[in-house]
């Protein structure tokens, strides 16, 4: 069997990566690497085995360079003998930016990108599987504090909280009309989160999230709404589960589902103990971040209530010095309020039936297993560039 993926370099990608170059039925790997040339494509794959020491069969795993930003990637992938022979294509790369500023690249990469993949696909004589790696946010922001099924989604008529998920949304409804039924497989993780091992996660994606509510400490969200977080090791091996297994179905969600669900405040709670020289964590309504920018930028309007919160203000005024910081960390973290708030849990008994997977672990207990990578988390340099 022949691979071609996509993402090797990111946080989900790279795990899956690890788990199908242990698979003996599985004779080459052929990762889209964005590199100079294919020297530095083997160093990006180096460090990719390196982190958690894997590995690396070099007879067995190649860099194809490319970009999906490039309107020409397609030809260089037709035209490409080395991948003639393709059987099955994962495609889990995507820019993950919830920016505004990221919009347009966002758009490229993802649809743009994903067509040019799709070009090239009606090429291939022997592939036997597609597999889009979606997300469960395409169900858009009028879902709100539900369970949330498969066959919700795409709906074109979703509003979304950022580009991204409405661009997610736009690949899967493309993939849809060129891909055949019997050879798709799309996998829709909800919230990938850190590592349940007792390893360093691959990346600090939503680990930096975490990270700046434990520095601020006072936070406009819900503390009680659902959330649905998954490890990446979980969401990795549910991919390699499902394109191996038995499907009785072609859409899944990777995710948390009730039975693993968490909240904000739960994993709070969890972490608290381990940073006894802050202020205890103290929730606010939603409302309250609109007032938290206004302090921040020094525009306090009549009627901002957060001088009740004084103790508060002291305590980010020694730990930011400059408020233009906490303005930062309150762009990049909107977001993300903004997504807890919505109280999504993604149906999983599709995945749960289908391969059999052990539920994964809550949140709120695996995350003890990242406290040290937490503290070491620079939180503004993941608010710039996420
Ligand atoms: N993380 C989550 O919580 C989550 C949840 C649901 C779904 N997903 C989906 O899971 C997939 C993987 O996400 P992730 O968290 O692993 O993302 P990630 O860590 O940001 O990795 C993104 C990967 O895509 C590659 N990429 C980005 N732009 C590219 C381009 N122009 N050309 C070629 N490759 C490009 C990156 O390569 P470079 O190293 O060169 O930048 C990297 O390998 C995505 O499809 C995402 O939508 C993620």
């Amino acid at each position: 069997m022949e691979i071609f993926l996509t993402g090797v370099t990111g946080f989900l990608g790279g795990e899956i990566l690890i788990l199908l170059s242990k698979k003996k039925e599985i004779k080459k790997i052929y990762c889209l690497i964005r590199a100079k040339n294919e020297e530095e494509g083997y160093l990006r794959l180096e460090h990719v085995f390196e982190l958690h020491g894997d590995h690396f069969d070099k007879n067995k795993v190649f860099p194809i360079i490319g970009n999906l930003s490039d309107t020409t990637l397609s030809n260089e992938l037709i035209n490409n003998n080395r991948l003639q022979n393709i059987n099955l294509i994962i495609h889990a790369a995507a820019n993950t930016s919830f920016g505004r500023m990221y919009d347009d690249l966002v758009q490229t990469v993802n649809i743009g990108g994903l067509n040019h993949i799709l070009q090239w696909v009606s090429h291939l004589k022997k592939l036997e599987t597609f597999v889009y790696v979606g997300t469960a946010t395409i169900c858009g922001k009028q879902v709100t504090n539900r369970v949330v099924f498969e066959d919700e989604s795409p709906n074109i008529n979703a509003a979304h909280l950022v580009k991204y998920s409405y661009t997610k949304m736009m690949g899967e409804i493309n993939v849809r009309k060129v891909i055949p039924e019997d050879k798709l497989l799309i996998v829709r993780p909800s919230i990938i989160m850190g590592d349940s091992r007792p390893i360093i996660p691959r990346s600090n994606v939503i680990l930096w999230a975490l990270a700046t509510l434990n520095l601020i400490r006072l936070i406009p969200v819900n503390p009680y709404s659902d959330l649905d977080i998954i490890p990446v090791d979980f969401a990795s091996e549910s991919i390699v589960k499902l394109i191996f297994g038995k499907r009785n179905h072609n859409t899944y969600h990777i995710s948390s589902g009730t039975e693993s669900k968490t909240n904000t405040l739960l994993v709070t709670n969890q972490i608290a103990n381990y940073f006894p020289e802050k202020p205890p964590f103290k929730f606010l309504n939603h409302e309250f971040i609109s007032q938290m920018k206004d302090w921040a930028r020094n525009r306090i309007k009549p009627g901002n209530t957060l001088s009740d919160y004084n103790e508060y203000l002291d305590y980010w005024k020694q730990t930011f010095e400059e408020k233009s910081n906490l303005r930062i960390l309150f762009a990049g973290l909107e977001p993300y309020l903004n997504f807890i708030e919505l109280g999504q849990i993604f149906d999983n008994s599709r995945l749960i039936n289908d391969t059999g997977i052990a539920y994964p672990e809550p949140a709120h207990e695996y995350v003890k297993r990242s406290i040290s990578y937490l503290k070491n988390i620079d939180v503004f340099e993941g608010a710039i560039d996420p």
